[in-house]
């Protein structure tokens, strides 16, 4: 395993590399134990290295077979190999030269997930980010881009199916029971996209017509017998390329587009150039099995990787550094076909759900980080929420500054001119200066400035002079990249609402630049007038959520109730609501601490169930706003000396007063919104089942017995509904009858598909209370659980610590010492989940004072193993700096 060497890489040290490898041919003969790797690369000495300048090409833990140069032996005194690194002295004066490397490796015994490795006896590479110099030395960065030809060769019996990127080119038969099939890729790339598949996997097949006429043969190979279950992936496959199409006019460029699904998968899947490799969880799903989430997840990721082969695969980064060019735009991009495909407003509550719930602690704690990192020791580690979804969120606002003509002139000029290239964010920002005639140098300090800006807005409304003047301050709070801040560009859409709750005309304004419903905040404080408002408007601010920021506003509550039911940006009406769940449960959770009962305010409660029975608005978005906030949520806004207990008993104690309160109401919606026919998972019956489900929890609350969420787990016909009784069952009955008969149930329905396990397992692990700590415990021994499988270990192990406040933050310390636990034994095997799991204690110094000493206790005893991963040691040191 690559321990830790406290090497740290700097984003100015950057420089080319001396050569660069413009082909490479592999050849693979695939052995579980023993895969032979014969790597011919054709390298060129750039313009103005000096002759003698050594060769360096990179490795992890390699093994060298052979060493030649231009079609000769290369003798011991001309190199230097160890398992990490190829140092070749003896180059040759020609400018470009020939290097044939071999190299053995063993895919059965690869745990890491990480370079060739087997999955269910397949062979499969992943490369992203270091992965490729685990099977061969080579220039393993990004900025180096080379054609690949492939040749594979496998026993046929073991492997018929074989696989890499590009085009297939030829195969055929060999001797004693060989095969062979060789690939060739004519796009240059680099080596984090370069990936084989070799197996005995199903598949299904389709074509896709591009917009000018070409046809693409596209496959979906999973296991034997799944094959009907990739149907809805092939699917979203097709509208992700349309989509492209018609939205930024990108077109696919290759003969063949195929997808690979594989049971263990470090993350969620891979862009590999014309062989996307994906965790099984993304492609495979029935009714049977999976959950409207899971179908939109499909849909979400299928398109993410799909779209990466523009920004990503055609452009790619120049080094690690410059993540953010390749995610940040490729997620903003799947969330704008998602949000096109499914309800926009919608999805925006759900992206800022996931944004706050995880990259807001993040970016408020030890770990935080600026959109483009400056410094790294492992680059695994900066896979994180801040690089996708901030970054996703920082493209957001640049269309919301420029809107969407410009926007989109500056897209089209980026592809124009960077294709084929390795580039920066400031290439990608400059092509939207160029277009728009905009100085965005403030604006580039989102990618430079970590921490969220907070910005604090107070008004006032003189009703002679008809003035309304809106004072707007920020503030950014230190981070450990960068001790003081500069103020950032914030744009924040924005409407006034008159006392009909119509949207308000204005007069003229200064103060800002203000235009097309945008306020620039620009300045550390700024004073807004708006003149002509002649009675008093309520501010609806940030519509849509255009920055991602913190904002506390002077709003009443009076004015809260006021926007949640009048605002036309449907992402505000529910921020409104939200805001005053969020104060509710604060202020419960202090009595709670202070032993006093619960008086909520009937205003919010009557709001609550008002928009239960609300036809004008559709059944997802009224699922959403009735779902309270989670107790992470209202422990973040608590900010320190969090208590989880109280914060459950309140979450409680609110979600008891609504149903009690709306109980009939909700029975009448839950009975209507029934299932009637076949399962579809289309959006809009998606978001009748979620109104559904979250009523049942309100019910279930109210009632304080499990018959209805019982009767709904025995009768469901789809995992939706199914999941969602059973998750009710168990989180608010956990010791009830019917609820140990329903996960017995589950379990001897589902034990042998892990998926599905994995749903039992976050059910379980998700359990409030001191007492599940106990429960995940043994459940570890359940033989559906595996530490080898990074989907198992996340839904137990990862919804433990993550997902369950009261029982991860047990005040005794026990749950950090458990995960302590499976950290150190996990790292052995495979170190980028558990550097994953240790993220985890990224908000120890948020709790109260007890749980800070066990939280430090743990993470201390962990810093103390002698043989950490590089990854681990790397998060543990950050955290508790
Ligand atoms: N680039 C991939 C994506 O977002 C994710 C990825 C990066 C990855 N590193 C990985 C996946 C390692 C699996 C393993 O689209
Ligand atoms: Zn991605």
């Amino acid at each position: 395993m690559r321990t830790d060497t406290g090497q740290v890489f700097r984003l100015e040290d950057y420089r080319p590399s001396d050569y660069r490898i413009t082909h490479t041919d592999l050849l693979f003969r695939l052995d579980p134990h023993a895969t032979l790797v014969t790597a011919k690369l054709t390298v060129e000495r750039r313009d103005g290295v000096a002759a003698n300048a050594p060769l360096v090409l990179d490795g992890d833990g390699l093994v060298l077979e052979s060493l030649g140069l231009n079609g000769a032996p290369l003798a011991g005194e001309g190199y230097t190999a160890t398992p990490d690194r190829l140092e070749i002295r003896a180059v040759p004066a020609e400018k470009f030269f020939e290097l044939e490397i071999v190299t053995k490796v063993s895919p059965v015994t690869n745990k890491a997930l990480m370079g060739l490795y087997q999955s269910k006896g397949n062979y499969c590479t992943q490369c992203e980010a270091e992965g490729f110099r685990r099977i061969t030395y080579y220039l393993d960065r990004p900025d180096n881009l080379s054609t690949f030809q492939v040749r594979i060769e496998a026993r046929k019996a073991e492997a018929p199916v074989l696989l890499s990127n590009g085009n297939p080119v030829e195969h055929g038969d060999l001797a004693d029971g060989w095969h062979y099939a060789v690939w060739h890729d004519p796009f240059p790339k680099p080596s984090y996209l370069f990936a084989l598949v070799g197996g005995d996997l199903g598949s299904i097949h389709d074509t896709f017509t591009t917009a000018s006429g070409r046809k693409v043969a596209l496959g979906i190979y999973v296991e034997h017998g799944k094959e009907p279950l990739a149907t809805y992936a092939m699917d979203a496959l097709k509208r992700s390329m349309r989509w492209d199409e018609e939205r930024f006019s990108r077109e696919y460029d290759l003969d063949v587009f195929n997808i690979v699904a594989v049971s263990d998968f470090n993350m969620g899947a891979m862009e590999n150039k014309g062989l996307n490799i994906f965790n099984d969880k993304y492609v495979l799903a029935d009714p049977e099995t999976a959950t409207d989430v899971d179908y939109a997840g499909i849909e979400a990721v299928i398109a993410h990787e799909y779209f990466h082969n523009w920004t990503g695969n055609r452009i790619t980064c120049r080094d690690w550094f410059q993540l953010c060019l390749k995610e940040g735009l490729t997620v903003y991009r799947d969330h704008e076909f998602s949000a096109d495909q499914r309800s926009r407003p919608v999805k925006r509550i759900a992206e800022v759900r996931n944004l706050r719930s995880l990259q807001f602690p993040e970016d408020q704690g030890p770990l935080a980080h600026p959109v483009r990192p400056r410094r790294y020791k492992e680059i695994n580690n900066f896979y994180t929420s801040t690089v996708y979804e901030k970054g996703s969120e920082v493209v957001r606002m640049i269309h919301t500054i420029l809107g969407p003509e410009k926007f989109r002139a500056g897209m089209d000029l980026y592809f124009e001119r960077h294709d084929g290239q390795a580039v920066t964010i400031e290439d990608f920002l400059a092509c939207f200066a160029e277009v728009s005639g905009r100085d965005l140098t403030q604006f580039a300090l989102w990618y430079h400035q970590a921490g969220t800006p907070r910005v604090t807005v107070t008004t006032s409304h003189d009703p002679a002079t008809g003035d309304f003047e809106v004072n707007i301050s920020q503030t950014v709070p230190p981070t450990p990249s960068e001790a003081v801040k500069k103020p950032m560009h914030i744009p924040l859409a924005f409407g006034l609402l008159g006392p009909n709750g119509d949207e308000m005309e204005m007069g003229s304004v200064e103060g800002a630049e203000v235009n097309d419903g945008v306020i620039h905040l620009t300045a550390a404080s700024q004073t807004i007038r708006f003149r002509g408002v002649g009675s008093r408007p309520v501010l609806s601010l940030n519509r849509g959520f255009s920055a991602p920021i913190v904002l506390n506003q002077d709003l009443t509550k009076e004015d809260r109730l006021f926007l949640a039911r009048h605002d036309s940006d449907l992402f505000n009406r529910w921020e409104a609501l939200n805001s005053l769940f969020v104060e509710a449960l604060i202020a419960a959770a202090a009595r709670e601490k202070e032993g006093k009962p619960h008086d909520f305010d009937a205003a919010l409660v009557e709001a609550a169930i008002e928009i239960a029975g609300n036809d004008g608005l559709e059944p997802a978005y009224r699922a959403l706003a009735l779902s309270l906030p989670s107790e992470a949520d209202v422990a973040r806004e608590i900010g320190n000396d969090v208590d989880p207990d109280a914060v459950r008993a309140a979450r409680d104690a609110l979600r008891r007063e609504i149903g009690g309160k709306g109980r009939d109401a909700f029975r009448r919606i839950y009975d209507q919104h029934a299932d009637s026919g076949p399962f579809s998972p289309d959006a809009a019956s998606a978001g009748k089942r979620s109104l559904r489900n979250v009523l049942l929890d309100y019910l279930a609350a109210a009632e304080a017995a499990p018959e209805l969420a019982a009767l709904q787990f025995e009768t469901a016909n789809n995992m939706t509904d199914r999941a969602a009784a059973l998750t009710v069952l168990a989180h608010q009955f956990p010791e009830h009858e019917a609820t140990r008969k329903a996960l017995a149930a589950f379990d001897a329905r589902y034990r042998d598909n892990g998926l599905v396990m994995d749903k039992w397992f976050v059910v379980q692990a998700t359990i409030p209370g001191a007492a599940t700590l106990e429960r995940v415990k043994s459940l570890t021994a359940h033989p559906a659980f595996s530490l080898m499988n990074p989907n198992r270990v996340r839904s137990l192990v990862g919804a433990f610590s993550s997902g369950n406040q009261t029982g991860f933050h047990r005040a005794d310390g026990a749950g950090y010492q458990f995960l302590a636990d499976i950290i150190l034994s996990l790292d052995r095997h495979n170190p980028q989940v558990a550097a994953r799991l240790a993220t985890a204690f990224r908000s120890w110094r948020s709790m109260e004072e007890v749980r800070q000493l066990e939280a430090r206790k743990a993470l201390e005893r962990i810093n103390a193993e002698a043989s950490l991963s590089r990854d681990v040691k790397d998060i543990v040191e950050r955290t508790l700096a």
